[in-house]
């Protein structure tokens, strides 16, 4: 009997090392069991439950007075509360008015920075740089639990193909290789070590799974998908960030199959917690579990309590359906006492981890905020981020980058992206809150800020010309910027989006520049006579197919936070060789969205524009304005045929993929070579390319480098039609490029 009871201690120890995530606070499991025993059910409801403080990011939910709910043990965390003060005070009833005494947990979207704004996360995903977005996102965290947050609610992990999405911009792109690598990237970086250190935060996986893919890009929308696309290539990401140790997921709007993604047995109980053995706590996204009435699944709070709950999600945001429906729900038979504990776990034990039990105030010292935040050292990787992460689409004739001694002396930067101070712009509205004074416009270094010193100090002439639009009155905003440009020998315009234009609720349908922009480049480029340079703010591919034909150079610079304007002196100026490569394919017309690089052939592809009776469009290519994976440098590149260690592989063996590659160009660069498959007969049809591997290399003019990538087993895998990963024997092409239009192909074979 002893000895049974020493051994389910040992179980019960052994099982709360493999819940935890990287936490220094120990003993966890008996502490979460002894505090669960002493729990009313009202408490723990309490628990699950997370109320929005000071900023909404949803539909408003009736609350009452914050301090009474916590105080009446109601609320387990708070989300979006930015008043450092109230936070000190609400931890305060939290832990020694209760009954209990339980710490609330802080929760907010450090989407890209949180003091100090850093590019958007698809810009970071542009610099291929998994090591940079760690440094980041460990800047981001430090800042964020310094002013008391605990938990972020990203990486956000989405994979999609449609930029009519306002949130593609919150993501990695369209691929699953890239995705993952960034997604446990951030991971790292969010949570470090450590989780109960002071500096670090817990991460959050989310939308969990397949809101990248609502029809007709527009937020929210239904998502229908086989289940080999939802492994292939939206789970990927996810998985990786499970791998890497993530605290927490949360549920996405969508439904998934008919079925929303907050009472989705499949996604959450069966594969993250049932196949990958993901032991963490899963949260709802604002008021999702409300929403499943909303979508005709449950017909009140009751029910959407119990099939929210009983799908294996585990906290309710911003709603009331578990405070209203989840008591009724287990009288009733509907969930059991079990499912509620098992979830309250989860919430407390990531207390524990998070080290708030031990020392409830730690994140929230006065001292440490006001050392911490908006650090001088955090901006130099700021500028790093914002610099590798523009993407040079275009450079004819090499007008770029701007050397004094060229046939230019007078430089016109006009635009309403020159100088603009407003609607968060060079950032998203996740920039810390909307409508909330937090965000510091005087911390932003506008193009004209930085850039007009720079190339002063050349030795060019520099006008200024900013105009503010209101759309549909573009010619009397323009007309000053159109002056400027006429005097001038060379003409600088910054276009695109405002900050507002993108993120959650943020979706176009057309892709176009926005704001009758295309007419302004074409009477200040004299309809395209003057030499120009477009320097585009996008959150999400745009088109424009005139700026392609008539605009020199172009340069993609995404929204790239405080440091926009010392960025772009840098690339512009050539102090910075652009280096970034698109994490998305560039459409050249919305009509073709959605288009990506690792399609299927289909059974007619089409070789040329035209070809009737094949997969194209009678009135436009069927291929990318610009690839996945592509981007200019001032040097260039040449490759050679990759070549293979060996011909034929078998399980258990590597092939070895070498390609070199030689900088042909007059100065020094930085290259992102990378390779791709294809399997090219399967038992069901499969990607033309696929991504399985990057590598970015320094070389200086003339330099040579081999770059080795390794092939198992595994990379060839594929979620197959019996429901199983596995590679088939057969043939495959590996393709090395510098995109993945323009690559080098080897063929191989894998034999059983
Ligand atoms: C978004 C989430 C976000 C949450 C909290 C929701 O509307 O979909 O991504 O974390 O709000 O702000």
């Amino acid at each position: 009997m002893a000895n049974r009871r020493i051994l389910s201690l040992l179980l019960l120890l052994c099982a709360g090392s493999l819940f935890a995530q990287k936490t220094s606070i120990t003993n966890i499991e008996p502490r979460v069991e002894a505090l669960l025993a002493k729990m009313t059910l009202d408490e723990k409801i309490g628990q699950l439950t997370q109320s929005p403080g000071d900023i909404s990011t949803g539909t408003d939910v009736a609350k009452d007075d914050l301090l009474n709910q916590i105080r009446a043990g109601k609320l387990g965390s708070i989300l979006s509360h930015t008043n450092f003060q109230n936070k000190i005070t609400m931890q305060r009833v939290a832990t020694r008015e209760t009954r209990l005494g339980i710490p609330i947990l802080f929760g907010f979207d450090v989407i890209h920075g949180y003091k100090t704004i850093f590019p958007i996360p698809l810009a970071q995903a542009a610099t291929w740089e998994p090591d940079l977005i760690e440094r980041i996102e460990h800047i981001a965290a430090e800042e964020a639990a310094a002013d008391g947050q605990h938990w972020t609610f990203a990486p956000m992990v989405d994979i999609s193909r449609d930029p009519r999405w306002g949130r593609m911009m919150e993501g990695s792109g369209e691929d699953p290789y890239l995705g993952s690598k960034i997604a446990a990237a951030r991971v790292r970086g969010f949570q470090g070590k450590d989780l109960a250190a002071n500096s670090t935060v817990a991460a959050c996986a989310k939308h969990f799974a397949a809101y990248g893919f609502a029809e007709g890009g527009r937020d929210y929308n239904t998502v229908d998908m086989s289940d080999q696309r939802l492994r292939d290539l939206i789970l990927p990401p996810f998985r990786s960030a499970a791998d890497a140790g993530i605290a927490t997921f949360m549920n996405a709007f969508n439904t998934l199959n008919g079925v929303p993604a907050s009472m989705n047995k499949y996604l959450v109980t069966d594969i993250l917690r049932g196949e990958w053995k993901w032991k963490g706590m899963v949260v709802s996204d604002w008021n999702s579990f409300g929403e499943v009435i909303v979508h005709g699944a449950a017909a009140d709070e009751e029910e959407s309590s119990a099939k929210c709950l009983g799908a294996g999600s585990d906290m309710d945001m911003a709603g009331s359906t578990f405070q209203k429906g989840l008591k009724k729900a287990l009288e009733n038979g509907k969930v059991t006492q079990a499912q509620i504990d098992e979830a309250v776990r989860r919430v407390l034990r990531l207390k524990f981890e998070l080290g708030l039990f031990d020392n409830p105030f730690q994140y929230l010292d006065p001292q440490r905020r006001e050392a911490t935040l908006f650090k001088e050292e955090y901006r130099k990787t700021a500028r790093e981020a914002a610099a590798k992460s523009m993407v040079l689409l275009k450079n004819d004739g090499g007008l770029l980058p701007l050397n004094p001694g060229g046939p230019f002396n007078k430089i016109a930067l006009i635009g309403p992206f020159v100088d603009s101070r407003s609607h968060k712009d060079y950032m998203s509205f996740w920039s810390l809150g909307i409508g909330t004074p937090y965000y510091d416009s005087t911390k932003v270094v506008t193009p004209a800020m930085a850039l007009k010193p720079a190339l002063e100090a050349l030795g060019f002439q520099v006008t200024v010309s900013q105009v503010n639009l209101q759309a549909g009155n573009e010619e009397v905003t323009y007309k000053d910027a159109i002056q400027a440009a006429k005097e001038a020998d060379l003409v600088i315009a910054f276009v695109g989006e405002h900050g507002l234009d993108c993120g959650e609720s943020r979706c176009v349908s057309d892709l176009n520049l926005p704001y009758g922009q295309e007419r302004l480049l074409k009477i200040a480029t004299l309809g395209g006579a003057r030499p120009a340079v477009m320097v585009l703010f996008n959150s999400r591919p745009l088109t424009f197919q005139w700026a392609n034909e008539n605009i020199e150079s172009i340069l993609a610079a995404w929204q790239p936070g405080y440091e926009t304007g010392n960025a772009l002196a840098d690339v512009l100026t050539g102090k910075v060789n652009p280096s970034g490569r698109l994490p998305v394919t560039f459409p050249h017309s919305v009509g073709q969205v959605p288009l990506y690089y690792n399609a299927l052939s289909t059974g007619r592809p089409q070789e040329r524009q035209g070809q009737l009776w094949t997969s194209g469009y009678l009135d436009g290519p069927a291929t990318p304005a610009y690839p996945f994976g592509f981007g200019l440098s001032y040097t260039t590149f040449s490759y050679e045929a990759p070549k293979l260690n060996k011909t034929t592989i078998k399980s258990g063996e590597t092939l070895e993929v070498s390609v070199t590659v030689t900088n042909t160009g007059k100065v020094a660069g930085v290259e992102t070579v990378q390779c791709y498959i294809r399997d090219l007969v399967a038992d069901i049809s499969r990607p033309v390319k696929e991504l399985k591997g990057f590598e970015k290399i320094t070389l200086a003019p003339g330099e040579k480098r081999t770059v080795k990538f390794n092939i198992t087993e595994a990379d060839l895998a594929y979620w197959n039609a019996q429901s199983v990963w596995k590679a088939d024997p057969g043939k495959f092409l590996v393709f090395t490029g510098g995109n993945s239009r323009d690559v080098k192909e080897v063929g191989f074979e894998l034999q059983k």
